[in-house]
């Protein structure tokens, strides 16, 4: 099996991004979007094809399609095997069960291999810490599954420097799911980046319509 070191490299569907950041209509047609980690997700994939006006950053968009769509796929696998003991820990109401999570990651890992392969100038390579855009470049800026889930990795002042990256390159404001863990509980760096942006930003914690991580229904806003 795949020992996965770091974050994985795999996607969550549109769909699924429209619950966890809680995606209104206008919104989609009207703001623009930079998902920040984006992975293999569909999100830009679909929302560019609606016509919406979106750009997705990830530190591993210098490598091919065929290179990213083998990562997603092993990462998916190894992903689905470790998640099989554990299995209980999570909120089966969204997925049916471990199959039907792959069947559902694989799609947008597919969604996501056809538009990179087709449409690069949409996926940009950086890194979230330096981020190659204008200051409030996007309207909206999104970023799921990076934070706060890899905080024996990613440490505060990572936490710090990426969440203040993307609000510096957001309009509006900058939307962060998930903010738990394992267990129910809040990330311990929740609270120590509170207490230092709620000096440079309105914040509130906005409960979402979706939960997979159990007590994982609430994401981070960052308003300017
Ligand atoms: C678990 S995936 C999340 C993908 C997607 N956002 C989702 O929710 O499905 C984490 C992603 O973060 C990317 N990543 C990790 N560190 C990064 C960094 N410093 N800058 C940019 N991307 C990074 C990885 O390459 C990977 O694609």
């Amino acid at each position: 099996m795949t020992k996965i070191v770091g974050p994985i490299f795999t996607g969550r569907s549109w769909e699924e991004y429209q619950k966890m950041f809680h995606l209104e209509e206008w919104e989609l047609k009207n703001q623009s979007f930079l998902d920040c980690a984006a992975g293999a997700s569909s999100f830009a994939a679909y929302l560019a094809n609606q016509g919406g006006d979106v750009r997705a950053v990830d530190r591993l968009y210098d490598q091919d399609p065929q290179i990213l769509r083998s990562l997603c796929q092993e990462h998916l696998e190894a992903l689905i095997k470790s998640l099989e003991p554990i299995k209980k820990e999570f909120d089966w109401t969204y997925f049916r069960d471990l199959e039907h999570l792959q069947k559902h990651r694989y799609g947008s890992c597919q969604e996501f291999y056809q538009d990179y392969s087709q449409n690069r100038h949409r996926y940009i390579q950086g890194d979230l810490t330096r981020l190659p855009f204008d200051d409030d470049q996007f309207d909206i800026v999104l970023c799921s599954h990076l934070l706060f889930i890899y905080d024996h990795r990613l440490d505060l002042d990572f936490h710090l420097r990426v969440l203040e990256e993307m609000f510096r390159v957001a309009g509006e404001e900058v939307r962060i799911y998930p903010l738990v863990k394992h267990k129910k509980r809040k990330s311990e760096f929740l609270k120590p980046v509170w207490e230092r942006l709620s000096e440079v930003a309105e914040l509130e914690l906005v409960k979402v319509d979706y939960q997979f991580r159990r007590g994982g229904d609430q994401m981070l806003v960052m308003r300017k």
